[in-house]
């Protein structure tokens, strides 16, 4: 299926697909008759002013493990994970080449090898995610670029989209060139992310990703938001088991699915029409599923409303 394009840098989106951690309490559920409808911006993700700079090596290589950098990599380690969406939001794009590369702690490339630099995919749900560590700053003329990692997103059959993300708090971001661009083309507004510092110390931030590209529908209909919502995930990261609790508040068929990384269905932990009322699933996976980010996904007569990342350690 093929979408138009455009070029409109708002659009709106349900807010049930992303922003579960604000109060998405249907008002029924609050003892209020009106029901809500929650919209949220939906930013088409721009270019970096900067381009692709001049530290990209072609052909980096695929990395299928998600890790960017080795576990002996200096540095504070970081995950940035988040979904490739179509240009309004409603559609997850799966098979989306997300190539990467930073300097590493001390501000250096590798420009001989291919320390810090790799592809990934966005798997069968439209997520992905990678480990790496911190990027160090390197002077550019006499001014500290802030830290970033610079992408080339690449939907399949879609034109690349070369970019640069920044990390919230960095002092350096309003003296960059390209960093402190706030409007415009080149409007890094929403490529500053906010990173904040799992119990187990790496250091984690989310960014959508929003480019021109088909992908599946999942499911954003206003009807479904009323029907239910996944409450929490705890605890998260989890080490033996994790509950989710979620609501129905219209009779529905309800699915809370388990997925890892790479799209596949993990675990099923609902699957049946249900009535209102509040629910707890607890997930204890096996002791032989391996520890990294997995995705639980609520769905609303087989269609994803929302998804939440959790990560066993
Ligand atoms: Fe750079």
């Amino acid at each position: 299926m093929t979408k138009p394009s455009n070029n409109r840098r708002q659009f709106l989106k349900n807010a049930s697909i992303a922003a579960f951690t604000v109060g998405l309490f249907p008002k029924s559920v609050l003892g209020e008759t009106q029901s809500t409808q929650q919209t949220m911006a939906c930013d088409v993700t721009t270019k970096d002013y900067y381009g692709v700079g001049p530290f990209y090596t072609e052909n980096p290589p695929v990395k299928t493990d998600n890790q960017l950098a080795k576990s002996t990599e200096p540095g504070e380690r970081l995950i940035i994970s988040g979904r490739v969406t179509n240009l309004d939001c409603t559609e997850m794009i799966a098979n989306a080449l997300i190539d990467v590369w930073h300097a590493n702690d001390a501000g250096e490339y590798d420009n001989t090898g291919y320390n810090l630099r790799g592809k990934f995919t966005t798997n069968s749900q439209g997520f992905y995610s990678f480990e790496t560590i911190r990027p160090g700053k390197y002077l550019n003329g006499s001014q500290y670029r802030p830290s970033h990692i610079h992408f080339k997103i690449t939907p399949p059959g879609k034109d690349t989209l070369v970019t640069q993300l920044y990390f919230k708090g960095d002092t350096d971001i309003d003296k960059d060139a390209a960093a402190s661009i706030k409007t415009g083309n080149f409007d890094a507004t929403h490529r500053i992310v906010e990173l904040t510092k799992n119990t187990d110390g790496k250091w984690e931030g989310t960014w959508d990703i929003v480019v021109d590209g088909d992908g599946k529908n999942i499911g954003v209909q206003d009807v479904h938001l009323d029907k239910g919502v996944i409450y929490t995930a705890q605890p998260n990261p989890f080490e033996d088991e994790v509950e989710i609790r979620y609501g129905v508040f219209n009779k529905t068929k309800v699915g809370i699915m388990i997925y890892d990384i790479r799209g596949q269905l993990i675990a099923s932990l609902a699957d049946k029409e249900l009535e209102p009322e509040k629910y707890s699933a607890v997930w204890k996976p096996d002791p032989s599923t391996p520890p990294g980010q997995y995705f639980v996904a609520f769905k609303v007569n087989d269609l994803q409303v929302q998804y939440l990342k959790i990560l066993k350690i």
